[in-house]
């Protein structure tokens, strides 16, 4: 089975959040079963440089209204295209916005450009090239389903796939973009790309999709309703007999405590005790009074998903309970503030680092005792799992992909000893702050937190079962 695996973001080449893990991861995950997925990437800068000299695998003249190329790569040892169009991605700032913070103007003409050239790929467009199925990631690959959709049928059109890993980002516009995508008159309507009367990328992938997965089962579940669906609950529940949800998995060949070279002492889940180094680290990054007490972190966007808001109401009561703080992050403006205002009241109990650092995460995974996660919805998130891998226990929200991974440490959990970690509805502070409690006061049972730390290192969250269940969706499209 020949895959083509069209995302905005890849790790190690580009990264905002845990699509970029889980593009990077995918490729790995399912070779095992037979499948060859290349993975098509926009040719940012830094995707560029990685690439180094490479072979031009296809040329196009105007694509949306720029000449592009078709780069030939890898990805981890596995196939890799980038699409280099100078006008749409040569510039300063991330993969979406400016340095200033600010979306660029044109992002519906440089993802539907994405769009365009994966479809051409999974149609037959470009010689040498066949796929058997499109999978396409979240709203920057949305339209790319329904390229395909409105291609001339031919034996070479793929089947395809939507992942939606966040449906609050749906990459609307206004419908004065439409006639620039080059798709036909058609395709403007309630069963296409039209959307409250624009143009919606997601909305139209997902119409036009023949399997849509999410990155759990709970969240596939939830984007049924309103609360959750952001406008799109309806057509999620209209074709739900196409929509499953699949976990992600972690890539333990970045994460693990045996083998990670950010960590300043490596530990496994039968040297716990060497997690010790690490602590002393983190106090030292985050200027913590050093200390026996235990030592929460967060590794996230600071945004109102991640309840980022709720988490600062909370900080006073947290220090309060004898805990400490180390916060890696960046968002909104205003939550970045109230995080260093809290630093600033409680010096030596809470630490601040504004910004986004990969071997700092790691070391916060392999040093802190708890990581707090109290998301309003997760599609999956990824740093409970990581939390998991590393023995720093999830205090987690029970939404989404956080319901599904993590077992919270309620007297049943406790008796039958299957508990990993602490989990709490609904996001509101007076409960985050019941957590956090709940989580101090099992830190003071050391043998308890022991076991409940060597329980979610001993869990399997690799991509074994996930990797097998993109297998056999893809082969079942077939
Ligand atoms: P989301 O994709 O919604 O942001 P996930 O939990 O799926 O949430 O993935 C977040 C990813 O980004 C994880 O790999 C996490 O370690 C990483 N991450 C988030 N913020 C930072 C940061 N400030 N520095 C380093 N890594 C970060
Ligand atoms: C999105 C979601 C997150 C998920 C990630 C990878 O960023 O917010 O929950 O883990 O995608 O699927």
């Amino acid at each position: 089975v020949r895959v083509l695996s069209v995302a905005s973001e890849a790790y190690p080449l580009v990264k905002t959040g845990g699509l970029a893990d889980v593009a990077g991861a995918l490729p790995a995950a399912v070779a095992p079963h037979g499948v060859e997925v290349t993975t098509l990437l926009p040719g940012y800068p830094a995707v560029l440089k990685a690439l180094g000299r490479a072979k031009v695998v296809h040329r196009w003249p105007d694509l949306l209204g720029t000449p592009a190329r078709l780069l030939a790569g890898k990805l981890s040892g596995h196939p890799l295209l980038v699409l280099e169009a100078p006008e749409l991605f040569t510039r300063d700032g991330g993969p979406y916005a400016a340095p200033s913070g600010r979306d660029f103007d044109d992002n519906w003409r440089r993802f539907a450009a994405l769009a365009r050239a994966a479809a051409d790929l999974a149609s037959g467009g470009v010689s040498g090239r066949s796929y058997d199925v499109l999978h396409a990631h979240d709203w920057q690959a949305g339209l790319a389903p329904a390229y395909l959709r409105y291609a001339p049928a031919t034996d070479a059109v793929a089947r395809s796939v939507v992942t939606v890993h966040n449906i609050a980002f749906q990459g609307r516009f206004d419908a004065g973009v439409f006639p620039h995508l080059g798709l036909p008159d058609a395709a403007f309507a309630i069963d296409g790309v039209e959307y409250y009367g624009g143009v919606g990328f997601l909305k139209g992938g997902l119409e036009s999709a023949d399997a849509i997965t999410t990155v759990s089962p709970s969240y596939a579940q939830e984007i049924r309703s309103a609360e959750f669906g952001m406008g799109l609950e309806g057509l999620i529940a209209a074709r739900a007999d196409r929509v499953s949800g699949i976990v992600n998995g972690i890539d333990p060949a970045v994460w693990s405590p045996e083998a990670d070279g950010a960590l300043a002492q490596r530990y496994s889940v039968r040297t716990l005790a060497r997690r010790t180094a690490n602590k002393r680290a983190v106090e030292a990054a985050f200027a913590l009074d050093p200390g026996d007490g235990p030592v929460f972190c967060v590794i996230s966007r600071l945004t109102w998903q991640k309840g980022m808001d709720v988490l600062a109401e909370c900080i006073d009561a947290l220090v309060g309970m004898g805990g400490r703080l180390a916060v890696l992050g960046s968002g909104d403006l205003g939550l970045e503030q109230a995080f260093y205002l809290a630093g600033e009241r409680h010096p030596g109990r809470v630490g601040v680092r504004i910004g986004y650092d990969e071997p700092l995460s790691h070391l916060l995974q392999g040093g802190s005792d708890a990581i707090l996660i109290p998301s309003r919805f997760e599609p999956c998130g990824l740093t409970q799992l990581y939390g998991l891998a590393y023995g720093c226990v999830p205090v987690v929200a029970r939404t989404g992909g956080l319901a599904d991974t993590i077992i919270d440490a309620n007297v049943a959990a406790l008796a039958a000893e299957v508990a990993t970690g602490v989990m709490f509805a609904p996001v509101s502070a007076p409960c985050l702050t019941g957590a956090i409690q709940r989580a101090v006061a099992l830190y003071r049972q050391p043998e308890r937190w022991a076991a409940i730390q060597r329980r979610g290192m001993r869990m399997d969250f690799s991509w074994a079962a996930s990797g097998l269940a993109y297998a056999r969706l893809y082969g079942g499209l077939m």
